[in-house]
Formats: C-alpha cells, structure tokens, sequence
C-alpha cells in the first residue's frame, strides 16, 4: 500500500525539510505552514487507515463470495442428484412391473452411454444422452398390465397397444417440463423404436431423420433384449427364437443383420470396435440383474 503514498510522503518530506531549514521559527507564516502541515499528515494518516479497512471488507466480501458459490455449487449437486435418484426409481418402478425386465431401462442406459464415450461425447451430450436411455420405456405406463405382464407372444391387437409406449413416453416426457437442457429428449426417447429404412414406429422416420441418440439407445435396448430373459419370444427378423438369455455373439449376429435396415451402421460400428469390453459390462450387469432381481 505505501506504495500508493508515495507523492504524498514525498510532499511531507520536502515540507519537512522547507520548515526545518528556515532560521526563523518564529516566523508566523512557517508555523501557518506547520499547522497546515500537521492537518494534512493527520489526513493522510486516515486515509490510509480507511484504505486498509475497506482492503480487508473487500477481503471479507470475495471470502463471503466464495462460500456462497461453494453452496450454490453443492446445492446444484444436490438438486442434479436428486432429480436423478427420482428419475431413476421411476423408471425402476416401471420396469419392475415386469420381473423378466427389471432393471433393462438401467442396462439400456449403460449401453447407450457406452457407446456414447467411445463416440467421445461431451460430459453434457452425455448426461442427456443418460436420461433419454433411462426415460426410453417411461410410456410403457401407459399399457394396461395384461398386455404388459403377458406370457407369450401377443396378438396384432395386443401389439398395436404395446408399440404404443413410444407415443406414451412422448406424452408423459413432455409434460415432465425438464430442463432447458433436456429439451429434446421426449422426442428422442420416444423414438427409440424407429428404424433406418422408415419400417419403425411410432413415426416411421428414415435414416438421419431419426435423432442421433434414439440409433444409439435403439442398438442398446435391442442387444439388452437380446441378452436377458424375456418371458416373451426373441425375433431374429422373421425367426422366432426362444426365451432365454443369448450370448453376446448371437446378439452382435443379429445386430449386424440388422444394419441399414434397423441400425445406424456408425453406431454398431462403434459397439464392435469394442465387444470385449461390452461384453464385460453385459456380464457384469447381469450379474447385478441376478443378484438384485433374481432373473
Ligand atoms: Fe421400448
Ligand atoms: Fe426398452
């Protein structure tokens, strides 16, 4: 801080010097000049006794701000959290309708954000990416439970209102009034049953008509469907295959039959580039699966 001061020492020091070097002391002008001389050294003095306390207030204002960003800053946290933890056991809620998919809006989810980072998402194209996944089958709400919970495979009537989830899951996202950031997943969950050549529901989209992150949740949600037990028949095209859990072989088979026609081929690119890994996280969610739900 002196050195802001410096004119003003150097003013006393030469005034100092100028009252010290007159003979005369009695010089009624040189004590004029004293007194004066004092006022201002008191001034100055003051001065910078308030420049030292407005220092440390605005010291105390940057520490004050500090803290309040630090709470904001937690407060988002937990605001983050627990908008997840609620979309989470929604979700959870719904697949658990069904014992043979519980947990599959959860593994979808794990895939398509597998796929994500090898695409090298951003960390936010990633958290949107994470809650079109999780948010994916929300509609299926809106299918009465004998369709839901039926064994076997369903008639042409029953179909019709099963596919009707994807419309439902529009519907319901929607009206959620996420936030900003969100804004588009209620049409990319709901079209997660869209298809490459425009065969898929509920918008018969074609190719890049289709949101990017519905291909990407599309290959995930197949190869879960694919790779757990399912109280319905599995599809391979026209075959009907049988209830049981596939490898992850047989499913990357039917995957790559599926390619243009049902599948973004840069996507299932990306999933074979990296099958031993998906293989390990496919073996360790269904162990989880086991454990937690005994399927
Ligand atoms: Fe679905
Ligand atoms: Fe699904």
């Amino acid at each position: 801080m002196e050195s802001l001061f410096l004119n003003e020492q150097k003013t006393i020091q030469e005034a100092e010097e100028i009252i010290n070097t007159v003979e005369n002391s009695n010089n009624p002008l040189i004590s004029k000049f004293s007194s004066l001389l004092n006022n201002y050294k008191r001034i100055y003095k003051q001065l910078k006794r308030l420049i030292k306390l407005s220092d440390k207030q605005q010291q105390r204002l940057n520490e004050n701000k500090e803290s309040l960003e630090i709470e904001n800053y937690e407060l988002v946290l937990e605001l983050g959290q627990a908008f997840e933890s609620f979309i989470r056991t929604l979700t959870t809620t719904i697949d658990a309708k069904h014992p043979f998919t519980a947990g599959h809006s959860h593994r979808v989810t794990e895939y398509g954000l597998f796929i994500g980072r090898n695409l090298k998402l951003s960390h936010d194209e990633l958290e949107v990416l994470k809650y079109t996944g999780l948010l994916h089958d929300i509609g299926k709400i809106g299918v009465p439970d004998v369709i839901l919970t039926k064994k076997g495979r369903f008639n042409e009537e029953e179909r019709r209102v099963m596919n009707n989830h994807a419309s439902w899951t529009y519907r319901i996202t929607e009206g959620m009034r996420l936030p900003k950031a969100f804004k588009d997943i209620p049409r990319m969950a709901a079209c997660h049953h869209e298809k490459m050549d425009g065969s898929g529901y509920p918008y018969c989209l074609e190719g890049e008509k289709i949101p990017f992150f519905s291909r990407i949740i599309a290959v995930g949600d197949v190869f879960d469907a694919l790779t757990s037990l399912r109280d319905y028949p599995k599809y391979d095209q026209e075959k009907t295959l049988d209830f049981d859990p596939m490898s992850t072989q047989k499913a990357f088979d039917i995957i790559e039959r599926g390619r243009k026609s049902h599948f973004d081929s840069g996507v299932i690119d990306v999933l074979f580039e990296h099958k031993s890994d998906l293989e390990d996280l496919c073996f360790e969610l269904q162990n989880k699966a086991f454990v937690e739900h005994k399927i």
